[in-house]
């Protein structure tokens, strides 16, 4: 029998090819037309557990299912709960892909698809290191829960339910998770943080309807400046979300932490022309990776109102709607935030119209608790494979159930992840390297053997 390493050498071109078929399941979770395609990628998942070797069962939930494979033969050896999800965003907008979202397409050591990166590749490579063990050896290091979901895109509301009513069967030494990305090529990454996430929509309402600007203009208040002023009042001319009380939570970083996110190979010069931006923005006083990974943020991401097709039309609309969300650091609540925001908007809104603001998602910012054999097994494991020691990152993204894990089932979050940094994950031609497919199984399966040794 061949080792782990040899087995995934040998078998490389197969496990290619079945990822291929799981990223060609459009398993678009928020899309209610891809439903049956989220199903038959949950039941596509649990078929490549049982061929891997675990026990699978397909949980149904009042929306997408959870996919739970489990192998429990190493007694008294650590448990380690693998997370991942099987459930995608949107391709759109389409034209914009060189290749079809869902046809996995091969250019330049990279294959191209939607949820290649995020995170149907990266969830793969966890199956197919603990295959590349059974096959191998006939058994796994460790004992393993693996849990899969296909609603992480729109904010896991089945998952926290399902892990606080589970907290048994979950009991583990260590949650693991490969669902961001490396610093740079050939230089992985472990997670000393993810920020979170509050996101809104707000609603600003006029007249009971739309109005000739001419006639009305200059009487009865506008939505759009209302909202606009609205918007304006989020940041202070320093970069600063100017909500009174919003950094009150913000802890401030160790001194270590910030000398190592100083040390990396960043050059702003380089991200500045990659991105086609006249200058970079953000926060005073802080520098790029420091803004994405451990500040706080304001976005609008979306905006509507009034007349934006061809041409000109003079009118005065009625309403105004924007999407507004807020990265969050440690230890910034996001309940906490939506109180502060409401009080905001309610301070400076304009006379002459109302607000309504719904909050959409909520996740609350991570910090790992970064020492442990666990942590050495993890660097160890990205040494051997990538022939270079992992540096410790930042996360600007979110996965909002890993502080959920840590608190209900009382074990740390190890968060490596092998996508790379502009893969437009999110975005038209995701991509993931072919080579990260290969070393990424490959640092899971020397990390599976070191975490049961
Ligand atoms: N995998 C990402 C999160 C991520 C990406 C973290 C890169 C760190 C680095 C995840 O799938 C995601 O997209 N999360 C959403 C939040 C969710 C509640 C919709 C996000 O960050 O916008
Ligand atoms: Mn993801
Ligand atoms: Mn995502």
């Amino acid at each position: 029998m061949p080792d782990p390493i040899s087995f995934i050498d040998e078998q490389l071109g197969r496990f290619r090819d079945e990822l291929y078929d799981f990223l060609r399941i459009p398993s678009v979770s928020t899309d209610h037309e891809h439903t049956a395609s989220v199903q038959a990628a949950a039941a596509w998942l649990a078929e490549r557990m049982e061929a891997a070797g675990l026990t699978s069962e397909l949980i149904e939930t009042s929306g997408h299912p959870i996919v739970v494979g489990e192998w429990r033969g190493a007694p008294g050896a650590p448990t380690v709960l693998v997370y991942g999800h099987y459930d995608v965003q949107p391709p759109d907008p389409l034209d914009e892909w060189t290749s079809p979202p869902f046809e996995p397409t091969e250019r330049d050591g990279r294959v191209y698809a939607r949820g290649t990166a995020d995170d149907k590749g990266q969830l793969y490579m966890h199956v197919k290191a603990l295959e590349a063990h059974m096959a191998s050896t006939g058994a796994l290091p460790v004992n393993v829960v693996f849990v899969a979901e296909g609603e992480e895109e729109i904010g896991s509301p089945n998952l926290v339910p399902f892990v606080e009513a589970n907290r048994e069967r979950l009991a583990c030494d260590l949650i693991l998770i490969s669902d961001t990305d490396m610093f740079a090529e050939d230089l992985p990454a472990l997670l000393f943080s993810l920020r979170g996430l509050s996101y809104f929509e707000v609603n600003v309402k006029g007249a009971r309807s739309d109005l000739h600007s001419g006639n009305y203009g200059g009487a009865v208040a506008n939505p759009a400046n209302a909202l606009a002023s609205i918007l304006a009042s989020l940041h202070d001319d320093r970069g600063r979300v100017a909500i009174p009380h919003f950094y009150d939570d913000v802890v401030e970083w160790d001194a270590e932490t910030l000398e190592q996110i100083a040390a990396l190979p960043h050059d702003d010069e380089e991200y500045r022309a990659d991105l086609a931006v006249p200058e970079l923005a953000g926060e005073r006083g802080y520098g790029t990776l420091e803004r994405i990974w451990i500040r706080p943020t304001c976005d609008v991401n979306g905006l509507l109102s009034g007349y934006t097709g061809p041409g000109a039309k003079t009118v005065l609309p009625n309403k105004a709607m924007a999407k507004v969300s807020f990265r969050l650091v440690p230890n910034q609540d996001p309940a906490r935030v939506s109180d502060l925001f409401r009080l905001h908007v309610a301070a400076v809104t304009p006379p002459g119209v109302t607000v309504e603001i719904k909050d959409l998602h909520g996740g609350r910012p991570w910090k790992a608790k970064l020492e442990g054999p666990a942590y050495d097994a993890a660097r160890e494991a990205l040494k051997e494979a990538y022939g270079t020691a992992p540096v410790p990152m930042g996360g600007g993204g979110s996965i909002p159930i890993v502080i959920d894990f840590e608190e209900q089932l009382e074990a740390p979050a190890l968060l490596l992840g092998f996508a790379q940094p502009g893969c437009n994950l999110h975005a038209p031609n995701e991509w993931l390297r072919l080579v990260d497919i290969e070393k990424g199984i490959k640092t899971l399966a020397l990390l599976y053997g070191k975490l049961g040794a």
